[in-house]
């Protein structure tokens, strides 16, 4: 790893004195680079598998990828989650070739080795036909380092010297209970259907954009417009507004920026865009959480905005639907993303419509605002070709602002100097 990322490469210049923070663009344009993120920061840090709700049942498993690796998230017959690689032990086929579904064992398709959902090797055709010594019990699939899980969201970890998912999860954890929180009976559960589609940029693009509260009224205006004209005020979509929104270092690379939500919420926000019929829903959900937290405690799970990144790729939009969104690069300049709705599994009908047409329309591939943020970052890739990769990207904004650390670019610096730090840099 040292010989492919030499470290005479600056790629993050962290300037204090002149309150400049640049980050280079071959950062974003190198294959080096990304040959050199693989292994030091998606091979070491705790990866987002999937929520425990997607496998409710034993033997229920989906297949995807995690890390560019292909995995199988199965639920054993005991209930327990697990994560298989989905390589053969015999000579790699992959042993599932469904993307989901319910079952007791995966038969491999090219020479029929069966495996249990707990990656055992069950049976193979003419068993007899091995040398003597050769132990089904050493040819299980293999599996991550570790797996956990908090709050219903499940990581894995191909590093054996990682520290433990809630150390690991630092203040972010805070921000999860605030998600998982909001179904006091219940539980939160991923609705049907995952968002799947790939964008022509880097993937830090993605990391950056996700927090980011600067581009949100030029990219935006045409669902803000949109959402105006249903007859929402919608407080938070002038400049003055949106520099109440707070910037947050959670630890371990993670950030988040919060704040009052101006928009509709179907756990408890009611807006004029929602539909009248829907008040009635709304407000029984706001009850409901006050019963079940007190409060102070449900006006802040409620009206508490926020977009978190759990460093390096999980993004949790908490904002008028909660979406789960993780993303990996194939390329410097390609990706793939996959997102997910997340709701209360008690909501009724008329609040999951609501929810529903936020995912599409807001947060959504097709919707009236992810196209646009996708087409910003495009922009950007394509840009650095100006110069082939060099120059530098200026993040500096609001450095100088000591107290409160606010709508500034303190999340895209926090994510930034995480990863300097794992990559080797010494900024
Ligand atoms: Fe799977 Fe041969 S590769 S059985
Ligand atoms: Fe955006």
């Amino acid at each position: 790893v040292t010989r492919i990322a030499p470290r005479e490469t600056e790629f993050v210049r962290d300037l204090r004195g002149p309150n400049r923070f640049l980050v280079a663009r071959s950062a974003f344009t190198s294959d080096t680079v990304l040959e050199a993120e693989k292994e030091r920061v998606f091979s070491a840090c705790w990866i987002y598998v999937g929520h425990e709700s997607e496998i409710p049942e034993p033997g229920d498993f989906v297949a995807r990828e995690v890390a560019g690796r292909p995995v199988l998230f199965t639920r054993n017959r005991e209930g327990r989650c697990r994560v298989l690689l989905n390589s053969c032990s015999h000579r790699g086929a992959e042993v599932c070739r469904k993307r989901r579904g319910n079952q007791r064992r995966f038969r491999c398709f090219y020479h029929s080795w069966s495996f249990s959902n707990d990656g055992e090797l069950v049976s193979m055709p003419d068993e007899d036909g091995f040398p003597e010594g050769f132990r089904k019990q050493d040819h299980g699939l293999a599996t991550p380092h570790a797996v956990d899980s908090y709050r219903g969201f499940v990581f894995a970890t191909f590093n054996p010297a990682q520290e433990p998912l809630l150390d690991y999860l630092a203040e972010a954890r805070f921000y999860l209970d605030l998600t998982a929180d909001q179904a006091p009976e219940a539980g939160m559960a991923v609705t049907p259907g995952t968002h799947e589609y790939s964008m022509r940029s880097n993937w830090k693009l993605l990391a950056e954009n996700s927090s980011d509260g600067y581009h949100a009224i030029p990219v935006h205006k045409t669902y803000l417009d949109v959402q105006r004209s249903k007859g929402d005020q919608i407080a938070g979509s002038t400049e003055k507004d949106w520099k109440q929104s707070h910037a947050f270092d959670l630890g371990n690379g993670h950030t988040v920026t919060v704040k009052q939500a101006p928009w509709g919420r179907p756990i408890a926000r009611w807006k004029p865009s929602m539909g009248e019929s829907t008040r009635d829903t709304v407000e029984r959900s706001y009850r409901k959480l006050e019963l079940a937290h007190g409060p102070e405690r449900a006006e802040l799970i409620a009206n508490l905005d926020f977009n978190m990144l759990i460093f390096p790729n999980l993004v949790i939009n908490n904002i008028m639907a909660v979406i789960i969104r993780t993303f990996y690069p194939t390329a410097p300049g390609h990706m793939n993303v996959s997102a997910w709705s997340l709701a209360p599994s008690d909501e009724p009908p008329d609040a999951r419509r609501v929810r529903n047409e936020s995912f599409l329309s807001f947060l959504g591939p097709a919707g009236l605002a992810t196209p646009d943020d996708n087409e910003a970052l495009e922009s950007c890739q394509r840009g650095y070709a100006a110069r082939r990769g060099e120059g530098w990207n200026d993040v500096s904004r609001g450095m100088d602002k000591a107290d409160p650390p606010n709508w500034d670019e303190l999340q895209m610096r926090t994510f930034w100097r995480r990863w300097d730090e794992l990559m080797g840099g010494k900024a």
